[in-house]
């Protein structure tokens, strides 16, 4: 198996708030690694830097081979890292569709040159609507397409989040969360809906999440964090039978 995604002794440090310190991971392709840790083990804080919300104080972080530390996030989402974020407010009061077409990439109609390719501008815009008609249909919120976001419920909102974020083509998905807030039945089909993208479109995936159920289901490895800090890695059944893992989160 291919490594996708590597990350070598990240610090990330707010003053004396040493958020990241001194993790590594890596990530195998079209596979569902998982990240765990109690609150403010600094998960979060790594996905930003990942992502390229915040600039790593030290170490390396890689994707397919090359350095993206420090790049923009438009610049790491171009070369297929895109992590999901909450629906925000603003975007609560647009519908599902607008939603959607919000994302896209490699626009030629975005450069100046491009805008002389009225052809070649028109015809992306019919992919992309056909592109996201088609994905909304998977994601079984097509009928809701010109329902607002904030209307949706906790469940179909994630599931709009992880839409958008497939919408800028990714080969990695970074998932803060996807079931937080679901119901039981919305977060067995958002499980299932992760596998199904990791099995149909071959994409890859780190997931951090709170509920057991969903990493210990769908995640392998799975990377557990504690203080900034690696505390363990290994398939479920090794992470749930570590000592330390238990103390420090599964509560003994
Ligand atoms: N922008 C920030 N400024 C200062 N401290 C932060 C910032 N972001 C996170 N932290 C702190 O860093 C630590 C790790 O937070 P976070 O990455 O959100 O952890 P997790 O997602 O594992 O709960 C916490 O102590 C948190 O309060
Ligand atoms: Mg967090």
């Amino acid at each position: 198996m291919a490594t996708i995604f590597e990350a070598r002794d990240v610090y990330k440090h707010f003053g004396g708030i040493k958020a990241v310190d001194g993790f590594s991971m890596e990530v195998d392709e079209k596979q569902i690694t998982g990240l765990i840790g109690p609150n403010g083990a600094g998960k979060t804080t790594f996905f930003n830097v990942a992502a390229g919300i915040y600039c790593p104080d030290r170490g390396e972080v890689s994707f397919k081979g090359e350095r993206i530390g420090g790049l923009r996030p438009d610049q790491i989402c171009q070369k297929g890292l895109t992590r999901t974020f909450q629906i925000a407010r603003g975007l609560g009061q647009m519908t599902v569709w607008e939603n959607v077409m919000l994302a896209p990439k490699h626009q030629t109609g975005e450069s100046a040159f491009g805008a002389f390719l009225f052809g070649q501008v028109r015809r992306q815009e019919k992919e992309h609507w056909e592109r996201a008609a088609a994905l909304l249909g998977e994601m079984r919120l097509y009928e809701q397409r010109n329902e607002y976001a904030r209307n949706l419920s906790a469940g179909e909102r994630k599931m709009l989040e992880i839409s958008r974020a497939i919408m800028t083509d990714p080969e990695i998905l970074l998932l803060d969360e996807p079931t937080a807030g679901a119901t039981v039945d919305e977060t067995k089909k958002i499980m299932a809906e992760i596998e199904r993208l990791r099995d149909e479109r071959g994409l890859t995936f780190l997931v951090v999440e709170h509920k057991m159920e969903v990493i210990m289901n769908i995640c392998n490895p799975i990377y557990v964090m504690h203080n900034g800090q690696n505390l363990a890695v290994g398939n479920p059944g090794e992470v749930q039978g570590n000592d330390q893992v238990r103390e420090v989160y599964l509560g003994g």
